[in-house]
């Protein structure tokens, strides 16, 4: 018999994944809400955007890295935030931050981690990020955000996408629970239910989101904490213009992985109306379906300062720990430098709009 074939990409860690993973934690990672129809065309958007590469271009020097809030990166890409990173791997975000540390590559650690954020800073060599869900217990947000900052976060991503839970339906028929032995390490707090109990996570970790959520929120959070505040899950223009002027750093255009709102727009299609609102007066990033380093190109041919993934990460995580999460970023980040080679550009700031090829109804507002 042939052996199992090396891993080349990220799909390719997909089924590693799925293979390795019991059916509970491959269905939470996977899923998306409902029908999911947005998960599936956030994939599909980013393959409907032809390159129109430029040839002859001397490529032999390449630059993949860019600035992004002040930091130089090795290739404009960040580990999305994604929850409970253990059932992926006994060393959960421990090992995440190793991987991504090996690639130089920024983590946004949930808030709904399953190692604390002390934990993750302790062996953290990249820059470190928290993400934050604005809480019923405001009290309880404020501490948290001042507590990523002391453990040494370099800034906060606000999720403004999740005034509910979405309903992710595989969960449901599944009985989802947060698996025993397993802590929402960064929500502890007295009398507080622990994930242990309830139908899927929306139940037991009620609180820690609240449907009154509002600009206001993102002010008070800003105001608590020194570090770089960014608002993630804007897909339009007017909401990408009202998180700057309420004192966000920067965007990131999401629809949180499709599971949030079925049939919110696909990323790819959210992210010119953005670019052009916010005309450069502050980063945009974008995450949902990124799988390949022509995504990354694509992405920012559009506009984008930066891509994030969360699945593929997952992925890794699963397949091989530490070491899988690296060799999946360090896939990303070599197919993006061999994506700028094929199209002719030299430094990500020669990755320009006119690399994409604009057929009429690809890109509503490009
Ligand atoms: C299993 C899973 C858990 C997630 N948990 C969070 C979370 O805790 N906070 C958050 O803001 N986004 C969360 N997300 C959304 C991701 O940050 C990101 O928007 C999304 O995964 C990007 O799409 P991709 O998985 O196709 O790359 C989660 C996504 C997945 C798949």
């Amino acid at each position: 018999m042939n052996p199992k074939p090396e891993p080349l990409c990220v799909e390719d860690f997909e089924r590693l994944a799925e293979d390795r993973l019991e059916r509970v934690a491959w269905d939470y990672y996977r899923s998306g809400a409902w029908g999911e129809t947005t998960v599936a065309a956030n994939r599909s958007a980013w393959t409907r955007l032809w390159l129109r590469p430029r040839c002859a271009v001397d490529v032999s020097a390449r630059d993949p890295s860019t600035d992004l809030l002040g930091y130089r990166l090795p290739c404009p890409l960040l580990v999305a935030p994604t929850a409970l990173h253990r059932m992926a791997h006994p060393e959960g975000e421990v090992a995440t931050a190793r991987g991504a540390g090996d690639r130089g590559v920024p983590l946004v650690l949930s808030s709904l981690s399953t190692c604390t954020v002390e934990e993750v800073a302790a062996v953290a060599r990249s820059p470190l990020w928290m993400q934050i869900y604005v809480s019923q217990d405001r009290g309880f947000t404020r501490a948290l955000a001042q507590r990523a900052q002391a453990a040494g976060c370099r800034g906060l991503m606000v999720t403004v996408d999740t005034p509910v839970w979405g309903v992710r339906e595989r969960d449901i028929h599944n009985g989802f629970r947060v698996p025993d032995g397993m802590r929402m390490a960064n929500l502890e707090r007295p009398g507080a239910p622990t994930g242990h109990a309830g139908r899927g996570i929306g139940e037991a970790l009620g609180w820690t989101i609240d449907a009154s959520l509002t600009w206001k929120d993102l002010e008070a959070l800003r105001s608590a904490v020194q570090i770089p505040v960014l608002v993630k899950g804007v897909l339009r223009g007017d909401d990408a213009v009202r998180a700057i002027d309420h004192g966000a750093s920067g965007v990131v255009v999401s629809n949180h992985g499709g599971r949030q709102l079925d049939g919110a727009l696909p990323t790819a299609e959210a992210l010119p109306e953005v670019v052009a609102a916010l005309a450069g007066r502050a980063p945009v990033i974008v995450d949902g379906g990124i799988r390949r380093g022509i995504d990354i190109l694509r992405a920012l041919a559009m506009g984008a300062a930066a891509v994030q993934v969360g699945r593929p990460v997952l992925w890794g995580l699963a397949a091989d720990g530490a070491q899988g999460v690296s060799r999946v970023l360090g896939m990303l980040q070599a197919e993006f430098s061999l994506a700028m080679a094929l199209a002719g550009c030299r430094s990500v700031a020669e990755v320009t709009p006119d690399l994409l090829h604009r057929s009429p109804g690809t890109l509503a507002h490009f």
